[in-house]
């Protein structure tokens, strides 16, 4: 066997649409410098809660206008689709704002803080007719596109166990949104959402979901240890922590063959491929980026998703994010998280 060539878009060929970034923390300079680096998507707006914070950023990156407040950036005419990088517990109510501005919004990871609250998103978006998605990069990797159609094809057989990880260790900072059960704090919902995102995308939504593991000093979950039971009998096992680096490997096995998709799993790496009686094979991202470099490719996803008229992405739908936050509703209510 050959390993399938991903059948990924080009960065640079998408449709242009013109970017409103909301909240300009840490994630949206990442995401602006690799849609800069990467794609032709213009920035043409900035919001955030302060003027100074709004005008800083836009100097930085080259962004035409800068809005003090979040509402000034919705209702910003040259804007197309706004960007949503707030802590998680902000997430919906800012959707909500940019969709009834009559905004496309493209929200960071996690869609929302549970699957009611994604829920709410998803009806506003359809409602009103505009396009909406969770940023959730790794959907759009070309190695996801690989296992795709591994899967798809068959070519691993009848799966029966998926595995993925994603630890890290973070600031012991009770105040830090990591650890605020106020701002949607966690492992599961900041880095758990990637190994249960991967599990759903291989596997389908489960039957049974079964979580253990242990809280940090303010309540929310510090490392768990996740079953997710589909109703064939396939599994996935998954952890994730704020308190131990973990590889954030990922792997998918079948009566077949398995494929295991290189450390880290969530940001552009490869694939090794290894199917009954052949020497296993290897693939290796050959685009040069590395880890953050390629936030863009879901910008990219929705421009050209946007342009064909649609208002989800084919292959990561409002129902997909929900779904997943299905699992991590369960698995924190187990733990016992705030
Ligand atoms: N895809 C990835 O690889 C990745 C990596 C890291 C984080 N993320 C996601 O990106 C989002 C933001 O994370 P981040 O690390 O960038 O956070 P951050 O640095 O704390 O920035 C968040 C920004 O949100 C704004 N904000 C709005 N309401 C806020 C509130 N109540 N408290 C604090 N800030 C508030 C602030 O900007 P203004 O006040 O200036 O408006 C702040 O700078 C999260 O959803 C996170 O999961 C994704």
């Amino acid at each position: 066997m050959t390993i399938p060539a991903p059948r990924t878009p080009d960065l640079r060929s998408a449709p242009v649409l013109r970017w409103g970034v909301l909240a300009p923390g840490g994630i949206a300079r990442d995401w602006v410098a690799s849609v800069a680096a990467s794609t032709g998507q213009r920035v043409t707006a900035v919001g955030s809660r302060s003027a100074d914070r709004a005008r800083a950023f836009a100097a930085d990156f080259g962004v035409e206008r800068a809005h003090g407040t979040y509402e000034d950036l919705v209702a910003d005419d040259d804007v197309d689709i706004v960007y949503i990088a707030a802590p998680h517990s902000e997430h919906t109510r800012l959707a909500l704002l940019a969709i009834a501005a009559g905004k496309h919004v493209l929200v960071e990871k996690p869609l929302a803080t549970s699957a009611a609250e994604a829920t709410e998103i998803a009806t506003a978006a359809r409602g009103a007719g505009v396009f909406a998605m969770e940023a959730m990069w790794t959907r759009f990797l070309p190695q996801t596109d690989i296992v795709r159609q591994l899967i798809e094809n068959g070519d691993l057989g009848r799966l029966g166990l998926v595995t993925a990880d994603f630890g890290s260790v973070a600031t012991a900072d009770p105040a830090h949104r990591i650890n605020d059960p106020a701002l949607g704090g966690g492992a599961l919902l900041d880095l758990g959402v990637y190994p249960v995102s991967f599990a759903h995308f291989a596997l389908g939504r489960p039957e049974r979901v079964t979580a253990r593991g242990s809280l940090t000093p303010t309540g929310v979950d510090a490392q768990s240890a996740l079953v997710l039971d589909a109703a064939d009998g396939a599994q996935a096992l998954l952890s994730t922590s704020l308190r131990a680096r973990t590889p954030s490997a990922a792997a998918v096995y079948g009566d077949a063959g398995s494929v295991a998709v290189h450390p880290s799993f969530w940001g552009p790496s490869g694939v090794t491929v290894s199917l009954a009686n052949r020497d296993p094979e290897t693939w290796i991202d050959p685009s040069g980026m590395v880890g953050r470099d390629a936030l863009c490719v879901s910008a990219v996803a929705a421009a050209i998703a946007i342009a064909e008229g649609r208002t989800e992405h084919p292959l990561h739908t409002l129902s997909d994010a929900i779904e997943v936050l299905e699992s991590i509703d369960e698995a924190r209510s187990q733990l016992g998280a705030s």
